[in-house]
């Protein structure tokens, strides 16, 4: 009946108006250690300011910064309404002058005792003045991860920030950890074992800022909303999946850290392999957060182990060489300041995985990720199967180009799907079209950053899109092997000329077919 099928097409779409209405947080008191940093002013703080400028976090909050750095009050705001001049788009100076009335600064070193005494009691005060008795209080750990364990171990002995001593309920106080979780399984595990010792994991909100991003939540509604792919998403209908995390910055002024870490642990464990999972897994019961990571962690645990010593047929490093990046010439990692001038860390790397459950059996998985390459982009590319006959092979024409899509994480936020179509002109005139959705033409908004969302999820409680302990370890165990070989065998990765767009020894990884039948592919173009 026409008209009861118009009444629940009405119903559908209030009722999907209703979700776009974002839940706002209430009242809340954010500590955030390492607050004179660069992740604190570029990234966190223009975040608060978007919830505040869009009303979607309470009046009734404070923002304690603690760091080493001494600041007044007024000096912290100040440093931090120059920051937003360099960060925050369309600036309103009024509203940035009510949100900074908010935030307050605390000098000292974190091993000293006495800082978290005045913590503590300036949180008591602050919750009476701003009036958050009732609300949540998030500790957010923004300093380098050696500090982790001394900051969480003196919260928890401080016993009236931390929910074991019963101060507060428990789901009333969160600790928020940025990457990296440890650098290898061991070290995970340690960190770990500290953050449990006084946190529940109910409390633990691990940022993996990619999870954060727009597409990458667009990838689940579009894989569990619409009848049209699912069915296709499996070994019968795919030929191989490719992930790319491509950018042309090199390691800028973070060499200190980047030079112990290297694009295994600072790109692939964490953001590669949660993309991964999440165009691999299996549709969870429902979205919430521990179905997701349930489904997450079953998909990584599906991986295929290796031994270490077949590491170079999965694994391939690089590290960049001097270049030219967009008609500039730019150093190579050696020559950039603070990295050791006989480093072998790998500012590229790419992998060949296999996923082993009924789904995925036999489909590969070409995951890179590199710095100072030829352009930024980020990317899922799902390369369908061929036709299996060319109708037109009489003419020549017996490889026709498969479908590809894509999502494209960044920039150019959007999905892509290529077809072949008739050109006009001769009868068997064809070339390859893109069907595109892109989605800031489509909605007509600009992409929030991916902490808006991250920030707003811990303080009212969600913890779908925040990783969980179980994944990490999963991942981490998984790369051992290879961590263990580039070590025991003094690996120097391959030197690729910054601005490149592949080399080499990348090329062959998954040229060959060696291992699986299905190998003998191309990288997608950058
Ligand atoms: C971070 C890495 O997690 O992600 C950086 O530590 C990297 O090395 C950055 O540059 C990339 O993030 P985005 O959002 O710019 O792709």
């Amino acid at each position: 009946m026409p008209g009861e099928i118009m009444k629940r097409i009405e119903a559908v779409l209030k009722q999907q108006e209703m979700l776009c209405a974002e839940t706002t947080a209430g009242p809340c008191g954010f500590v955030v250690f390492g607050a004179s940093g660069d992740l604190a002013h570029r990234k966190l703080f223009p975040g608060l300011y978007e919830l505040f400028r869009r009303d979607l976090m309470s009046q009734r909050f404070y923002c304690i910064g603690c760091g080493r750095s001494a600041y007044s009050d007024e000096a912290f705001r100040d440093r931090i309404r120059d920051s937003f001049r360099e960060t925050v788009d369309g600036l309103d100076e009024t509203t940035a002058d009510s949100f900074l009335k908010h935030f307050y600064y605390i000098a000292g070193d974190y091993a000293d005792s006495g800082l978290y005494q005045r913590l503590c009691d300036k949180i008591h005060e602050l919750d009476n003045v701003c009036g958050v008795g009732d609300g949540v209080r998030i500790f957010y750990l923004s300093v380098p991860p050696f500090l982790y364990g001394d900051i969480v171990e003196k919260l928890g002995a401080l016993k009236q920030t931390c929910p074991t001593a019963g101060q507060w309920p428990r789901d009333k106080v969160r600790l928020v950890v940025e990457k990296p979780f440890g650098r290898d399984l061991e070290s995970a595990q340690a960190l770990e074992d500290v953050l449990r010792r006084h946190f529940d994991e109910s409390q633990i909100y691990r940022i993996d800022h990619y999870l954060g991003k727009e597409t990458i939540q667009n990838l689940l509604i579009f894989r569990f909303t619409n009848s049209l792919f699912e069915p296709l998403w499996n070994r019968n209908y795919i030929d191989h999946i490719q992930i790319t995390i491509a950018e042309t910055l090199g390691v800028e002024h973070r060499a200190g850290y980047y030079d112990h870490s290297g694009a295994l642990r600072d790109m692939f464990q964490n953001h590669l392999l949660q993309m991964l999972a999440l165009v691999g897994m299996e549709p969870p019961i429902s979205f919430e957060a521990d179905h997701m990571r349930d489904e997450i962690n079953k998909l990584l645990r599906a991986l295929r182990p290796y031994q270490s010593m077949q590491t170079p047929q999965f694994f391939v490093r690089g590290q960049y060489g001097p270049g030219r990046i967009d008609g500039q010439e730019v150093n190579g990692y050696l020559e950039e300041k603070g990295v050791a001038k006989d480093s072998t860390t790998e500012t590229f790397v790419a992998a060949r995985l296999l996923v082993d459950n009924w789904r995925w059996k036999g489909v590969p998985f070409y995951l890179r990720t590199g710095k100072r390459l030829k352009r930024k982009l980020t990317e899922i590319a799902i390369i369908f199967k061929h036709v299996p006959h060319s109708m037109f092979r009489a003419s020549g024409l017996e490889d026709l180009p498969p479908n590809i899509l894509r999502f494209q994480i960044q920039p150019d936020e959007g999905i892509y799907l290529s077809l072949q179509a008739k050109r006009p002109g001769s009868k068997l005139c064809m070339s390859t079209l893109d069907m595109a959705v892109d989605y800031q033409q489509g909605f007509g908004v600009k992409m929030p950053d991916a902490y808006q969302r991250l920030l707003l999820d811990c303080m009212v409680g969600d913890q779908t899109l925040f990783t969980r302990h179980d994944s990490i370890l999963t991942s981490w165990e998984f790369l051992k092997p290879a961590m263990a070989y580039w070590q025991s065998t003094n690996d120097k990765p391959v030197v690729y000329a910054a601005g490149s767009s592949n080399f080499e020894q990348a090329r062959k990884l998954i040229q060959a077919r060696k291992l699986v039948e299905t190998d003998g592919r191309e990288w997608q173009e950058l």
